[in-house]
């Protein structure tokens, strides 16, 4: 997340639009294949250790702070899988089927997509922050 928002937000602007679209062509594939499996995976492991290292006591697992940091984490990470998945990787996915269309069809429908897919970038990854500091507080609680 950090290098699509960092670095391929700054570069996108800078390309002409045949530049743009193949590198959405290109990219945007890939995030489908990878990214699901990547967010199931991350939230299951996460759960699986989480109830682990709470040795599956309630007591532990929402009694005290570190769980409940975590679990708030975990919230926080479906909440980013949804926007990143639902919003992101969806708006990235129909902007693909504009781009096969006759230069310029639909640039109002364009233009909103590209928005949604950038903001959803921005808000996964600030959400990814927060989880990573929420994880950082927990092990220290
Ligand atoms: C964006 C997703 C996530 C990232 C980037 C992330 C990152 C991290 C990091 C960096 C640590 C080590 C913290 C430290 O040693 O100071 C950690 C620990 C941990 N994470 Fe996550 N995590 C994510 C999602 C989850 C989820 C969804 C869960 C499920 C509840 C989870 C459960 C845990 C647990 C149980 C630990 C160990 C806590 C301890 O040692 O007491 N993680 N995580």
């Amino acid at each position: 997340m950090a290098f699509s928002v960092m670095v391929l937000r700054g570069v996108m602007p800078r390309l002409g639009m045949p530049a743009r679209k193949e590198l959405m062509q290109r990219m945007v594939p890939a995030m489908a294949r990878y990214l699901p499996t990547m967010a199931i995976l991350t939230i299951v492991f996460g759960f699986i250790l989480y109830l682990y290292l709470g040795s599956f006591d309630p007591a532990l697992l929402w009694g005290i702070l570190w769980g409940q940091l975590l679990l708030v984490a975990l919230a926080l990470a479906l909440i980013a899988s949804v926007i990143g998945l639902g919003i992101g990787l969806r708006s990235a996915n129909l902007l693909l089927v504009h781009f096969e269309e006759e230069e310029e069809a639909h640039p109002q429908e364009v233009g909103i997509l590209q928005k949604r897919f950038g903001m959803a970038q921005i808000v996964v990854f600030l959400l990814g922050l927060v989880i990573i500091a929420l994880m950082v507080y927990a092990t220290a609680a």
